[in-house]
């Protein structure tokens, strides 16, 4: 068993063609388990990987619960792959990466001339969309708690209302939910709805950090990297004796996709990982880009490489939307327009550099100065 889940289809030595696309067509052609792509022998992760190939082959909804980066959505695509309606649409919404606008006309689409803006004809939401496959609703704890009970009605009755449509449309999917938080506090403290709660936890797959399962840094770092190389076309380096004790001497907050990040760093810079993570650059390690607050309580770990050689071209960014924000006095259609972006795009990157408050106060001083 545990050998099957070491098979990992996508990292074989590279043969004449290294495009994504034909290593995917090849991988889907010798048709492995999908949750194969979970790679590890530790025995709590092999035993989650376990119950998702069993819960894979019912219907019922499934909660994935785990910190930031320990593969969660790779779970999620993994039950999907292995179940019945693996060539039905697998669909991923975000539930914490939006404004609540947005998340609902994402989730529930909307009817045409429901709001300025809206789309001739409409536009149908993520939910349909997942009609007959999988809908997995990433970090469902920082749903708004009242877009919840519309979430539940649709779970219950099996229909949908588009925003500002009368005329419900039946829906059917499979559910998956994952969240970093602890969903049984956040009903305790008023935050999420105990009766959304219970539809989504009926079954639950914890998956364990990267820090209780040192011993699969080996076997996973050979995997990423050799994952890395090919992307990035470049050969795939050895770790040493030495490096692997590195990498097994650090706790990993942001778990697998922190071990990627610093492997992928050290593809890039030729660095050893001993560089990379004991740096003695503390304003890098563990910290957040600029003045982002954090959200929720998950410290947001960025590998060092990523933030180094994104560090200067994130300035600009941020730069470029602050002026644009300024001209238009806050008015985010306008900013959008002058940046040549969606205004979706604008709000997206808003939050990603923690300007939601800025907006605010733009509008206000516009307010009053009028
Ligand atoms: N067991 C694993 N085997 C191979 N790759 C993994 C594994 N776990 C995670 N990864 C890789 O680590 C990265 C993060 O995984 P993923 O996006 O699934 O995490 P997550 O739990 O959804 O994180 P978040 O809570 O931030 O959404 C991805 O690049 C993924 O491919
Ligand atoms: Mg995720």
């Amino acid at each position: 068993r545990i050998g099957t889940l070491l098979t990992i289809p996508i990292f074989r030595p590279r043969a004449a063609h290294s495009n994504a696309a034909t290593l995917v067509a090849e991988s889907t052609a010798q048709e492995p388990s999908k949750l194969d792509c979970v790679v590890g022998k530790d025995p709590a992760l092999v035993e989650s990987v376990e119950r998702a190939r069993q819960l894979s082959k019912s219907n019922v909804p499934v909660l994935l619960l785990g910190e930031t980066g320990v593969g969660k959505e790779v779970f999620a695509k993994g039950i999907h792959d292995c179940g019945s309606a693996k060539s039905a649409p697998f669909v991923v919404v975000n539930c914490g990466g939006l404004s609540r606008e947005l998340l609902a006309t994402e989730l529930f689409g909307y009817a045409e001339g429901s709001f300025t803006g809206a789309r001739r004809g409409g536009m149908m939401g993520k939910i349909e969309a997942a009609n007959g496959g999988t809908l997995f609703l990433d970090e469902l704890g920082e749903m708004p708690l009242d877009m919840q009970p519309h979430l539940l009605r649709v779970l219950e009755e099996g229909e949908i209302y588009r925003l500002g449509e009368n005329a419900p449309r039946k829906v059917k999917f499979r559910l998956i939910t994952a969240t970093n938080r602890d969903l049984r506090k956040e009903v305790t403290d008023g935050r999420f709805r105990m009766d959304l709660y219970y539809r989504v936890a009926v079954t639950s797959i914890r998956i364990p950090p990267l820090r209780d399962r040192l011993s699969d840094i080996p076997v996973l770092s050979r995997a990423l990297l050799d994952k890395l190389a090919l992307h990035h076309d470049v050969p795939a380096p050895q770790l040493s004796a030495a490096d692997l004790g590195d990498l097994a001497s650090y706790s990993w907050p942001g778990n697998v996709r922190e071990l990627r990040n610093v492997l992928e760093s050290m593809l890039l810079t030729g660095e050893r990982p001993r560089a990379i993570i004991h740096t003695d650059e503390p304003q890098v390690r563990g910290i957040r880009p600029f003045d982002a607050p954090m959200h929720g309580t998950e410290p947001q770990m960025f590998g060092i490489g990523e933030v180094r050689d994104s560090r200067r071209l994130e300035e600009a960014e941020r730069e470029a939307i602050l002026s644009a924000i300024d001209g238009s006095h806050g008015n985010m259609a306008l900013a959008a327009r002058s940046l040549g972006i969606a205004k979706s795009t604008l709000y997206l990157k808003l939050k990603k550099f923690g300007l939601d408050a800025l907006v605010e106060r733009a509008r206000e001083v516009h307010a009053k100065g009028h």
